[in-house]
């Protein structure tokens, strides 16, 4: 009797020091994830006010959160313009230096900056400046800030849009139909070249694209004569854009006579809209995410010398 008295009373006892002990390794364990530097994001766009633009960075949001699970997402606005007006509607989206602090705030030690821009252009340029200015104006305040590059920044890049862009149009795209892509662009002429590398690439995997910018080298009457050549008879047109925004619903598709839309209608070629911003387009914010994980770019310590 006593034999299995004690025989019974070690088995519990070695439970609770195996209990014990796994106790103890998840605590270490665990201590030990909470040394790791806190992250935190930073999307950086040149910003929207048109509500119908919004569900482009919502989609964007969500796959980061998803992807960076825990970490503080916050969002800044480039363009002073857009933030004023949406303070005024009761809306306010901050600036670089506004989401820095806010993440500052959130505990975050190492930061991914993430540009939303579609080519490295002049507002890329901007954002980069206005992240070092900060970063400058506060040492020490990250371990690190790590600058994400924009969407199109590779020939892979390149590869993987147009396979999100052709999947997504496939469907209001006939057998024979065209698609007209609008780009942004800039009138002195910053990201030409990279937009000229984008044609080729979209081309080369497709010869029913045209594209075409709102202020670059890459014009619209051009586009247009080529469409003609081509003998082009219906066209998708869509904006190769972030956000289906001012542009794509009055530059590309609007009422006025000047539209994209209603000059290739007068031209006689049937046009159907396809109004949805790449960040809404599934499988595009795949390549910001990416991006922004790829980085090693370090804007708080001086460039990688080999
Ligand atoms: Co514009």
């Amino acid at each position: 009797m006593p034999r299995t008295l004690s025989h019974f009373g070690l088995r519990p006892l070695l439970f609770v020091l195996l209990l014990l002990a796994a106790l103890n390794l998840c605590g270490t364990s665990h201590a030990a994830e909470n040394t790791e530097p806190k992250q935190g994001i930073l999307l950086a766009a040149f910003g929207t006010s048109v509500p119908e633009a919004q569900p482009a960075f919502t989609a964007v949001d969500a796959e980061f959160k998803k992807a960076f699970p825990g970490a503080p997402v916050v969002w800044a606005y480039t363009s002073q313009i857009i933030r004023k007006k949406l303070a005024e509607q009761g809306r306010p989206v901050g600036g670089i230096s506004d989401g820095l602090a806010q993440l500052a705030k959130d505990g975050v030690k190492v930061v991914r900056v993430q540009s939303l821009h579609v080519l490295a252009g002049e507002e890329f340029t901007a954002l980069e400046r206005a992240v070092l200015l900060d970063v400058s104006k506060n040492p020490g305040r990250f371990e690190a800030v790590f600058m994400g590059r924009p969407l199109l920044e590779s020939k892979a890049d390149a590869k993987e849009l147009l396979a999100v862009i052709e999947a997504d149009t496939k469907s209001a795209r006939g057998k024979n139909s065209a698609l007209v892509l609008m780009g942004h662009g800039q009138s002195h002429g910053r990201a030409d070249l990279a937009f000229e590398g984008v044609c080729a690439v979209f081309k080369a995997g497709d010869k029913n694209i045209h594209m075409a910018t709102v202020e670059g080298a890459r014009n619209f009457d051009d586009m247009l004569k080529n469409l003609k050549a081509a003998r082009i008879k219906h066209v998708v047109v869509a904006p190769l854009m972030m956000v289906a925004g001012d542009h794509a619903r009055n530059d590309l598709a609007g009422d006025e006579d000047d539209s994209w839309a209603n000059q290739l209608k007068a031209a006689g070629i049937k046009v159907d809209a396809h109004l949805k911003g790449l960040g809404e387009t599934p499988g595009a914010a795949a390549i910001l995410v990416r991006h922004a994980k790829e980085s090693t770019d370090d804007l708080t310590k001086e460039p990688k010398k080999p």
